[in-house]
């Protein structure tokens, strides 16, 4: 047979081996390359906005109708339509708007996916991970390491609330999930309120401290720290013309990033800022800590205040412009993407030079 030509088979030739394939469990790559294969990304779900009044108002919601203890966590999940019935918010990310009432725990458990928190409202709560609590008020920067037992608690007299960030979609890719409940519902305490941050905080290290686990010993990074860090940055840096003035957090004792899956980040775009549309292969989840502003990701255009939560979905432009001083958290898939070497990033070059003309 000369090169290419297949016209002595018919259709029903073709149909016939597909249906044989199949019972064989065979698929012809050329029918369904374009969906295992894509030439771009395509499938990171929609670029979506979350105001604050409605979050805040369906969590309260959810308070008169669920205890903290009942849910095991009383969490609303943000869900991006994209992913309709699957809990996602981005193609790898979870989210979710956590609230403890006055007097209630969330059960200490552990599981294998890692957690982050940025609170949201309410000050006093605590978090107890690995038998020390931290005490935590509005854009402190909170983590559960993976395999670590912890719990929440609100001892105050108001509600708190907090967004959390997990890498469970990665776990499950893996089929790597293992989860297991402690036999109280609080850990026992061993240590003083925030030890870790006056051990390992202070870019000092115990003498003779070996990283024996592959895990952050500090999982509290309170929001006064991170203020200064971006004040003192914004007083001798020029912004970046998109991702303005950005400060990754960092395991102390390795200089990474304290999760193998997430980066999260604070960001200043001070008044006035207009930024460069921008875009990453990392899939982001971000909440407003302070300030006002109007954020473009894709075709959608938002004002934003504090607490809105929005989804900057993998490889769509986006792009930063402040009325006031605005503070954005974020926390996105970065730090996997760039160590399977998979990290690209673009700017608008016409923008730029349009800006800077
Ligand atoms: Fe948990």
């Amino acid at each position: 047979m000369s090169g290419g030509t297949v016209a002595s088979q018919t259709q029903a030739d073709r149909e016939e081996f597909q249906a044989d394939l199949a019972a064989d469990n065979l698929q012809p790559l050329w029918d369904i390359v374009g969906r295992i294969a894509a030439r771009a990304p395509s499938r990171g779900g929609v670029p979506i906005h979350w105001p604050w009044g409605g979050l805040r108002d369906h969590a309260m919601r959810a308070g008169n109708l669920i205890t903290a203890e009942e849910a095991e966590r009383r969490v609303l999940v943000l869900e991006n339509p994209s992913f309709a019935g699957e809990g996602r918010a981005t193609s790898s990310l979870y989210a979710g708007i956590q609230l403890i009432l006055p007097g209630e725990i969330a059960p200490s458990h552990k599981h294998t996916a890692s957690a982050l928190r940025l609170i949201m409202e309410g000050e006093g709560a605590y978090t107890a991970v690995d038998g020390e609590r931290v005490v935590m008020s509005p854009g402190d920067f909170v983590v559960t390491p993976s395999n670590t037992f912890h719990d929440h608690g609100n001892e105050t007299d108001a509600p708190v609330m907090w967004l959390d960030g997990l890498d469970v979609f990665v776990v499950n890719l893996l089929n790597a999930p293992f989860g297991e409940e402690y036999p109280e519902s609080a850990q026992p305490i061993s240590r003083p309120d925030g030890y870790s941050l006056e051990r390992f905080g202070r870019g000092m290290l115990p003498h003779g401290f070996v990283r024996s686990e592959a895990r952050s010993p500090l999982f509290w990074w309170p929001y006064h720290h991170t203020r200064a860090a971006l004040d003192g940055m914004r007083r001798e840096e020029q912004a970046d013309p998109s991702l303005g003035l950005r400060m990754d957090y960092i395991d102390p004792t390795s200089g990474q990033s304290p999760f193998k899956t997430m980066t999260a980040s604070m960001s200043l775009f001070p008044a006035g800022y207009r930024g460069v549309p921008y875009r990453a292969i990392s899939g982001a989840v971000m909440t407003v800590v302070e300030g006002a502003g109007t954020v473009r990701v894709g075709d959608e255009t938002w004002h934003v205040t504090k607490n809105d939560v929005f989804v900057v979905p993998s490889w769509n432009w986006h792009s930063f412009t402040a009325e006031e001083d605005l503070v954005i958290f974020g926390f996105s898939d970065e730090v996997l993407q760039r160590h399977l070497g998979f990290w690209r990033e673009e700017r608008d070059a016409a923008a730029q030079i349009g800006i800077r003309a």
